[in-house]
């Protein structure tokens, strides 16, 4: 393979919650990747910080398990991990106090090279990492901070953490992680509209019937139960991830593939949505699989609450009121223990005017679906006529562009959603990142539909383990004479 990569300038890049589960299974493995990769240079530093009371030789065998654990086939018996786990560094630290500060001060004293601050713990700390970033004297003009979500619960939450994060940080210093904006599809969804001439004119309501979102995950709560229980899919899943694709679908073409002209356009998306009315939206809660209940709980026993009132599945009908959405509406799913993996964003154009074949060709319309994961490639839908004698039949068959098989699979390198953002915070490229006031507006829109459910008690239907999700998600569909795509792997 002819490797692409570029490397980046020099950097030391501090991970406040350096052992945790994000840190271990994502953003190391990720950073040995580049490494591997020839773009994380010799001499670039990773501090982990944490409240562990390890040194850097325990915290280099932390990370060698962690790396044989998430990081794949390349990760074993890797030549270059040794070489890799050299560069790790390691200061216990009291997020809430003094300790371990002056060492990590003086760590990142004196050098010239790109910093960036990993805040991978809970959003109760940002202010107090921030603070104490400042005092100590590392937030500094060349300080980058990268944020993880949940970026705040609602929008009041999210503007104090903004306003926090505000007084020691300016806007461009800060990195709000979306992993979603990561992945290889996602930006692909860029390029496909704005890169190509065939979409854009039909890219409106007077040629799409509708758009779906589906993020379906087999996986149920987990380990996370106390966290999940407190945000449920609508804060975790909705208010971000399925946030950005409706923005990157629905969004006018920017000026340029530049930080603020994308986000720009995005925030523009936000502002537009209508508020959602109730029977707009159908919230669910998983069950146990049938005789394999102790694996496989349902959701409430899985956050150890029979009274849960908390939503696990979410589908809903979103519309952009602008010129060129008014009318088209927007239905967005996402759902745990669900059928199948798959996240798919599908586009229904609308029926031809005019059917010269007449009824018994019966309905066609051209699917434009865009396959996130797993499986990443795009297929578009076209009616052609079934071959053979017997006349006008029509038939609808799939163009399809799977990436694995258009593209030579040893000239793709891929590269996981973090990454990929890690780079781009060395870079210095915000582009994949979301703004203070995205965020933001993402919660004003959000926080009406909660507010709703709290104050009419609304609970969520249950839904099979295995399913697509409760049968009133497909009901709202049908009754708007339309259905959801199957969710296959
Ligand atoms: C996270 C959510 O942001 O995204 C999880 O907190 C979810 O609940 C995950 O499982 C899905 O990410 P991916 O990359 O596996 O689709």
């Amino acid at each position: 393979m002819v490797s692409r990569t570029i490397p980046v300038d020099p950097f030391d890049l501090v991970i406040f919650g350096g052992t945790g589960d994000l840190a271990r299974r994502k953003i190391l493995p990720g950073l040995f990747r580049r490494f591997c990769a020839g773009q994380m240079p010799a001499n670039a530093r990773i501090i982990g910080a944490a409240r562990s009371e390890l040194d850097s030789d325990g915290y280099r065998e932390m990370i060698r398990e962690a790396i044989a654990e998430f990081g794949g086939a390349q990760a074993q018996d890797n030549p270059d991990l040794e070489p890799f786990l050299e560069q790790l560094e390691y200061v216990a630290i009291d997020a809430k106090g003094t300790g371990g500060w002056e060492e990590l001060a003086k760590i990142m004293e004196g050098t010239d090279r790109i910093e960036a601050y990993y805040f991978s713990v809970g959003p109760s700390l940002f202010g107090d990492l921030a603070e104490r970033l400042q005092k100590y004297g590392m937030a500094d003009k060349r300080a980058r901070i990268v944020v993880e979500k949940p970026f705040g619960r609602d929008l009041e939450t999210a503007r104090a953490l903004n306003a926090t994060l505000a007084e020691y940080f300016n806007e461009d210093q800060i990195y709000r992680i979306d992993h979603y904006l990561g992945k290889e599809t996602v930006q692909n969804l860029m390029a496909v509209r704005f890169g190509n001439m065939l979409f854009e004119p039909l890219w409106n309501s007077q040629y799409v019937d509708h758009i779906q979102i589906t993020v379906a995950e087999t996986v149920g709560v987990g380990g996370r139960g106390e966290y999940y229980d407190k945000s449920g899919a609508m804060r975790d899943m909705v208010q971000n991830h399925l946030m950005q694709l409706l923005c990157l679908i629905a969004m006018e073409p920017p000026a340029q593939f530049a930080p603020d002209a994308v986000r720009d356009e995005k925030l523009k998306v936000i502002r537009a949505l209508d508020p959602v009315p109730p029977h707009h939206v159908v919230r669910g809660q998983y069950e146990a699989e049938p005789g394999n209940e102790e694996e496989n709980p349902s959701y409430r026993d899985a956050v150890n609450d029979p009274r849960s009132r908390t939503e696990s599945f979410i589908a809903l009908r979103a519309q952009v009121s602008n010129w060129r959405w008014a009318g088209t509406p927007f239905y967005l799913r996402t759902g745990k223990r669900m059928v199948a993996r798959s996240s798919e964003i599908t586009v229904v154009f609308k029926d031809t005017p005019h059917s010269i074949f007449g009824d018994e060709a019966g309905r066609h319309r051209n699917v434009l679906s865009i396959r996130l994961q797993p499986n990443e490639g795009i297929t578009l839908g076209v009616t052609i006529k079934e071959p053979g004698p017997g006349g006008m039949r029509l038939i609808d068959v799939p163009l399809d562009m799977s990436f694995a098989e258009a593209l030579n699979p040893d000239d793709i390198e891929h590269v996981d959603a973090y990454e990929r953002l890690i780079m781009d915070v060395i870079r210095g490229n915000q582009t994949l990142f979301m703004r203070g006031d995205e965020v933001e507006a993402a919660w004003a829109w959000t926080d009406p539909i909660i507010e709703g459910w709290q104050s009419r008690n609304d609970v969520p239907k249950p839904y099979d383990h295995g399913s697509a999700g409760p049968t009133a998600s497909a009901e709202m569909l049908r009754r708007e004479g339309r259905e959801w795509r199957h969710v296959t792997p």
